[in-house]
């Protein structure tokens, strides 16, 4: 096992009907400003619930953070902290509104140029606003993590940033709130958990494994309830709330620390979704197996470790056995409604190129667990995903 620090101070505030708490989450002094994504927190009631638990406190609603959150969106947001003297920020969406969120919170207290957070990563972040979250999609671990992606749809660069002044003071989980989601939402939250899991998990092995049981269980719940919750007739609460603490889990530092972790897949997804506005899962589950396929020998170990673990592949030769590990994976996303081709998205060979450009420009050169994901490498990968 590798050294390691762990410090996750997001209060998660989990179950039905929790919403009501924020009345003691929120400062009573604070000055809120709510953020929101489109129509869904005022269309499902929630923004309502959330007005309402405010109670006396003073707060506005900033609305229009799209899916992919933009930097000039973001900037507007910004400017509004500024001028009305917001104190305290509240996110109620999906990941896309948290991460807006972060970005806002750290930009707020920013001098000079805000974009200059993203080409540093958040190493140039010392300060944010307090800010805390209400989650009405389980899928990216914001919640509970100090990691945010901005677009700059201008340049089609979509880049992550983190800082430790970036986790949310708390996270309200209300399984119920995802009952509105259309089912390829759905979907899209069991896919990103997955690859959130795998990018932590398939790698090779660092003797650690408690880490490797925490991230088997939560594989397995997510292909036991994936496809239930696709078939349900109506939204089944349990199922609701393993999904939203399991999307939680898979990205919260926990199943992460002191082991190798890869992020290929998510460093080339963030690169088609900036250039073919593909949903963040979709682009995931494009990229892993063909990745899997492409790095086998480095991931042999653990892919076997996986396909018996997970799959229970415990038949054939070692070979077949990871070939029936990565086959699993694309069927299970396929079941999942998600295809796993670019070719589902009428994208061919002529794509690729700019994507690796992309990659370049954007300094993934060197991606993976050994470093050793080259463009040339990437290349290879995305001819693998045709
Ligand atoms: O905009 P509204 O109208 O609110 O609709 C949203 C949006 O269109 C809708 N939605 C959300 N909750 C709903 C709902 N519709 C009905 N009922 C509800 N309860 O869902 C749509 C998608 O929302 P979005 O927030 O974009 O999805 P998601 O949570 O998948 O977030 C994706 C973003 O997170 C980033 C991605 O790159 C992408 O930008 N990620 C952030 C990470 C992090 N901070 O740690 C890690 C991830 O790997 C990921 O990169
Ligand atoms: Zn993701």
């Amino acid at each position: 096992m590798q050294n390691f620090d762990f410090h996750n101070p997001t209060h998660i505030v989990f179950g039905k009907d929790r919403i009501a708490d924020l009345a003691n989450l929120v400062p009573a002094a604070a000055k809120v400003l709510i953020l929101v994504g489109g129509a869904s927190a005022e269309k499902t009631g929630t923004l309502a619930e959330v007005r309402q638990a405010l109670g006396a406190r003073q707060h506005s609603t900033f609305s229009g953070i799209e899916p992919n959150p933009g930097f000039d969106t973001a900037m507007k947001a910004v400017q509004l902290v500024r001028e009305g003297g917001f104190d305290f920020l509240l996110a109620v969406g999906g990941g896309s509104v948290i991460d807006a969120a972060k970005f806002i919170a750290a930009a707020a207290l920013f001098e000079g140029d805000a974009w200059d957070i993203l080409l540093q990563g958040g190493r140039n972040i010392s300060q944010a606003l307090p800010f805390g979250t209400v989650l009405t999609l389980p899928a990216t671990g914001s919640e509970m993590n100090n990691g945010s992606v901005i677009t700059r749809r201008d340049i089609g660069a979509k880049l992550p940033f983190r800082s430790r002044h970036l986790y949310p003071l708390f996270s309200v989980l209300d399984p119920t709130k995802t009952y509105t989601l259309p089912l390829p939402q759905i979907s899209n939250g069991v896919v990103d958990a997955f690859v959130h899991t795998v990018e932590q998990y398939l790698t090779y092995p660092a003797n650690a494994p408690v880490q490797d049981r925490f991230a088997e269980s939560l594989l397995q719940t997510l292909v036991e309830i994936g496809p239930r919750l696709l078939t349900a007739t109506a939204p089944d609460y349990d199922d609701r709330a393993s999904l939203m603490w399991t999307a939680t889990l898979a990205l919260n530092g926990l199943i992460g620390a002191g082991v190798p972790q890869d992020w290929a897949t998510h460093m080339i997804g963030h690169e088609l979704t900036a250039l073919h506005n593909i949903d963040h899962a979709r682009t995931l589950a494009i990229v892993l197996p063909a990745l899997l396929q492409e790095r086998r020998a480095q991931k042999h170990a653990k892919l076997l470790q996986y396909g018996e673990r997970v799959w229970g592949i415990r038949s054939g030769s070692e070979d077949e056995r990871v070939t029936a590990a990565i086959e699993h994976t694309r069927d299970f996303f396929e079941r999942m409604g998600i295809p796993t081709r670019l070719s589902a998205y009428g994208l061919g060979a002529e794509a690729i190129d700019v994507v690796v450009h992309q990659l370049e420009d954007h300094g993934m050169t060197q991606l993976g667990e050994h470093s050793d994901i080259t463009p040339a490498i990437s290349r290879r990968i995305l001819e693998g995903a045709l």
